[in-house]
């Protein structure tokens, strides 16, 4: 799919106040820090749509940029940021679970992991959470510029071993590097797929 236009709409605390529902919607979620913003920016390919930063918990608002006059990227907060006070985590894990379980047109979630860790049990609680809620998710590894190609395999293999133990179906997994640029096309093929459903 090609990319003609991306735009920034708004950014909101609320799901009520996001832009009306009227067009097939895909969010990034993940730990702070994992490159959700920097993924996006690759996926439309430019370069400070989403803002991102080396420190984590930059990304603090329900992000809507419209793509192709046709569907939503939305960029999350990450969770599981320790160095917030935990009143400010809370808030931030019950905007995000609020929008996840509310917002009518959210066709597919990704769940960006960093491609270095082991199944870390944040992500595979959120994971469980999506599932038992209904919400389909794909999985997209990050980072992969991080590692060679041998590392990546085992990765792959470790990870789908330790999902295939919590469920029979294991959701698609993506590996990306935004700092590479590599990546771009399976994901953006999956978001043509489910646009045409
Ligand atoms: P929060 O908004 O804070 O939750 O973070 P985020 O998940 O949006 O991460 P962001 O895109 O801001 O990136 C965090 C850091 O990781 C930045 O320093 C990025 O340059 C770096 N980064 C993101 N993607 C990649 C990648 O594919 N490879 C490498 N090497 N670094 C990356
Ligand atoms: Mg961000």
């Amino acid at each position: 799919m090609k990319i003609q236009e991306a735009k920034y709409v708004m950014s909101n605390s609320d799901y009520e106040k996001c832009p009306a529902p009227n067009m097939p919607e895909y969010a990034f979620i993940g730990r702070s820090n994992v490159g959700k913003s920097s993924l996006i920016n690759m996926l439309v390919e430019k370069k400070s749509l989403a803002k991102t930063s080396q420190q984590p918990g930059k990304t603090q608002l329900i992000n809507h940029f419209e793509i192709n006059n046709a569907w939503y990227l939305v960029d999350l907060p990450g969770y599981g940021y320790a160095k917030v006070s935990k009143s400010e985590r809370e808030k931030w894990e019950k905007m995000i679970g609020d929008y996840l379980h509310n917002r009518e047109n959210l066709l597919c979630t990704f769940v960006l992991v960093d491609i270095r860790h082991s199944a870390l049990a944040v992500d595979l609680e959120f994971m469980e959470g999506l599932g038992e809620s209904g919400i389909p998710f794909h999985i997209i590894f990050t980072k992969a510029d991080k590692l060679k190609a041998y590392q990546i395999e085992a990765q792959l293999k470790a990870y789908t071993e330790k999902l295939s133990e919590l469920w029979e179906e294991v959701p698609p997994i993506f590996v990306t590097s935004a700092e590479k640029n590599e990546g771009r096309e399976p994901i953006l093929k999956a978001i043509e797929s489910y646009n045409a459903t």
